[in-house]
Order: C-alpha cells, then sequence, then structure tokens
C-alpha cells in the first residue's frame, strides 16, 4: 500500500482553535473510513507556539511542514502579536508558508447554500444561485514586493513603501489556473486588473488575453477593473464563474463576495503550488475568515469554513472526489436542516455552539454514509 498522506493541522490564533477541533474530528471520520490512507498531525502556530516555543512558526513546525502533503490551517491575528518584534512577525507569519511553499494560486469557492439565502444582507433574489470562484494570486504584488518599509525621512517625517510588482510569467501561471478551473466549470473568466490606473494593470491585462488568445479559445474571457468588480459582486454576484486577479485585489473581493454566501463563516479556500514533475503539488487548505479575536474562546463561531476546507482537500489533494461531494452534502443538509451558529442567525433564534455545528455535520455524515 502507498505511504499515508500526511495532513498537518495547525489551528493558530483566536477561534482557529476551535473550529480546527472540529475540522479535525470531521478528518478522522473520513481517515477512518475504508481505503482512506490519511494520517493526522498538529502543530503549534501562532501566539500559542510563540509563548510555548519562542517563535511565531519553530524549526520543528517547519520541519513538519515540509514533510506533510497538505496543510489544515486555522487562523493567524491576535492584539498579542504586538509583544512580538515587528521582524519576527513577517518572518514567521502565514505569509512565509504562503511564499516558501509557492502556493501561488489561491481558490477561493463562493457558493450560496440556498438555505442561507436569508442569511445574507443581500435581497435572496440577488444573491440565490450564486456559484462563483475567486482565483487569487496569493505570492506575489503587493504582499511580497520589495522595497518594503518604513523608513525616517531627514525632514522629521516617515515614509512607508510597498511594492507593486508583477513578472509576465506570474501572471501567466494564475491565468493558466484560471482557465483550468473555467473548463470543469461555466466555461468563462472574468479578469480583474486596475489597467486605466497602474502598468501591473496593464500588463496584467495584456498577459491575461495573450494565454486566452494562445491556449483557451474555448473559455469567453472578460475584463474588468477591480472597483467595478467591488460593486458587481453585490449588484449581480451570478454573473460571475470564474474571477482571476492579483493578490490585494483578491483578498478584498473575497470579504466583499463572502456576504453573498451568508457569511464569511461559511467559506473555504485551496492554496496551491505549483504542479511537481511526481504530479503532486503543495498545498495548505483554510477558511478565508480571519482569527475573530472578539469571539475567540467563546465557542460560538462558525466552524463550516473549516470543515469546507477540509472537503477542498479531499477532493484536490487526497483525489477523494466521492468523499467531498459526501462531505459538501453533509453540510448542505446540516444547514437546510435549521443548523445555525450565531453568524448565519436572526439574533432571537435559537444558535448552535462551535461543537454543535460539528456534532450536526458529523450525524449527517453518517446518516448519508449509510
Ligand atoms: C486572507 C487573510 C490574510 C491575507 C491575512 C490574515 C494575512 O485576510 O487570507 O484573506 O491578507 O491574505
Ligand atoms: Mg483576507
Amino acid at each position: 500500500m502507498k505511504d499515508p498522506a500526511k495532513l498537518l493541522i495547525l489551528a493558530g490564533d483566536g477561534i482557529g482553535t476551535e473550529i480546527m477541533r472540529e475540522a479535525r474530528r470531521v478528518a478522522e471520520w473520513f481517515a477512518a473510513r475504508p481505503g482512506a490512507n490519511l494520517m493526522l498531525d498538529e502543530a503549534l502556530f501562532g501566539i500559542a507556539a510563540w509563548r510555548a516555543e519562542g517563535a511565531v512558526l519553530s524549526d520543528a513546525t517547519w520541519a513538519k511542514i515540509e514533510a506533510c502533503d497538505a496543510i489544515l490551517f486555522g487562523a493567524i491575528g491576535s492584539p498579542d502579536y504586538d509583544l512580538i518584534p515587528p521582524e519576527r512577525r513577517q518572518r514567521d507569519s502565514l505569509l512565509r508558508i504562503r511564499g516558501e511553499l509557492d502556493l501561488f494560486a489561491n481558490l477561493r469557492p463562493i457558493r450560496l447554500i440556498d438555505a442561507l439565502a436569508d442569511a445574507s444582507t443581500l435581497r435572496p433574489e440577488i444573491v440565490r444561485g450564486t456559484d462563483l470562484v475567486i482565483v487569487r494570486e496569493l505570492v506575489g504584488g503587493l504582499y511580497f514586493g520589495e522595497p518594503r518599509g518604513i523608513s525616517d525621512l531627514p525632514d522629521g517625517r516617515q515614509e512607508a513603501v510597498n511594492t507593486l510588482r508583477y513578472a509576465s510569467d506570474e501572471i501567466e501561471r494564475i491565468a493558466r489556473v484560471a482557465f483550468d478551473l473555467a473548463r470543469t466549470r461555466r466555461g468563462r473568466v472574468c479578469s480583474v486588473d486596475k489597467a486605466n490606473v497602474m502598468e501591473t494593470g496593464a500588463l496584467w491585462r495584456r498577459v491575461v488575453q495573450a494565454v486566452h488568445d494562445r491556449d483557451y479559445g474555448d473559455v469567453a474571457l472578460s475584463h474588468m477593473y477591480a472597483d467595478n468588480c467591488a460593486m458587481q459582486l453585490v449588484r449581480d454576484p451570478r454573473q460571475f464563474d470564474v474571477v482571476v486577479t492579483e493578490n490585494t485585489f483578491g483578498d478584498i473581493l473575497s470579504d466583499c463576495a463572502a456576504m453573498v454566501a451568508g457569511s464569511i463563516g461559511m467559506l473555504p479556500s485551496a492554496s496551491l503550488g505549483p504542479v511537481m514533475p511526481d504530479g503532486r503539488r503543495q498545498a495548505l487548505y483554510e477558511p478565508i475568515h480571519g482569527s475573530a479575536p472578539d469571539i475567540a474562546g467563546k465557542g460560538i463561531a462558525n466552524p463550516l469554513g473549516a470543515i469546507l476546507s477540509f472537503a477542498l482537500c479531499l477532493r484536490l489533494t487526497l483525489g477523494r472526489v466521492e468523499d467531498a461531494a459526501l462531505l459538501d452534502r453533509a453540510v448542505e443538509a446540516a444547514v437546510a436542516a435549521g443548523a445555525r451558529t450565531a453568524d448565519l442567525a436572526p439574533a432571537e433564534a435559537g444558535t448552535l455552539s462551535t461543537r454543535e455545528m460539528g456534532d450536526r455535520v458529523l450525524a449527517e455524515l453518517r446518516r448519508l454514509a449509510e
């Protein structure tokens, strides 16, 4: 038998701990299924690691990251990061994992579960049927560009610099991910930039168009300015199939699109590296929401974004497509049966704790698998 696939859980900060506890229970359920061949491990990351190991991301954790087949990540962010010297923060953060593993392709599917049409702040008739994927470039642009930093000016003022830079091959490889994905869906890509203002946008547009014209004539390509895209996402989200964009726009637009799905707590993501010669690729799966320090430790956070991230892992790293579909269906069934954490329900309605939501998904899994 092949070596088992190694899945490393990094719960991280804030609500990361509580949501990942539920994601882990779900992962264990799948690991126990016939033929699963999956091994789970866990390591400290974030403030807890800083306290216990003197580093947000210790060498021991880094060794596990390098040895695993995929990471299931919770959340990063806490007011306590102020305790850490700024240069350590940057070097030890989630961005280091993204950068060093070259996880350039960030897939953020935004699909409204029909039963949640009323949970969105947008009208149900606008959001019903939404099913789009934001493909966000994840290891370039402002997040990584050099030079960067804050410096003192001779006249006593301070100055801060970040750099937005994209080379054509970086644009090309993310465009290919978007076009390939569109071929498995409804065959449409909308590329988002600020070509009207920025050279990076002009190059982005030109390269995406050229890749399309050369190799993806069967996919329908359109271009949109990022500001307009923010508006279109809330005006008429159903117009989108695959949206491809650079790092910072993808960050902002995916939070914006999240409200279409009822709550940011629902949304999973996959961050993938280049395909290696043996066909494998590095991968990190995480909910797109943050660490939510305001509700951390209360046991009320929505674990579904984390659980659905594991479903993406089943599909994209473990090749367990049927298991992934089973998990998607279990989450839908739980929600359709009325399971709601506080973020999904009006204040007066009864709500489930993080643990209870995990229980409901597991109960649906057992029922559906019978
Ligand atoms: C995200 C998050 C991260 C980002 C933060 C936590 C660094 O907002 O994954 O969208 O900005 O990329
Ligand atoms: Mg974000």
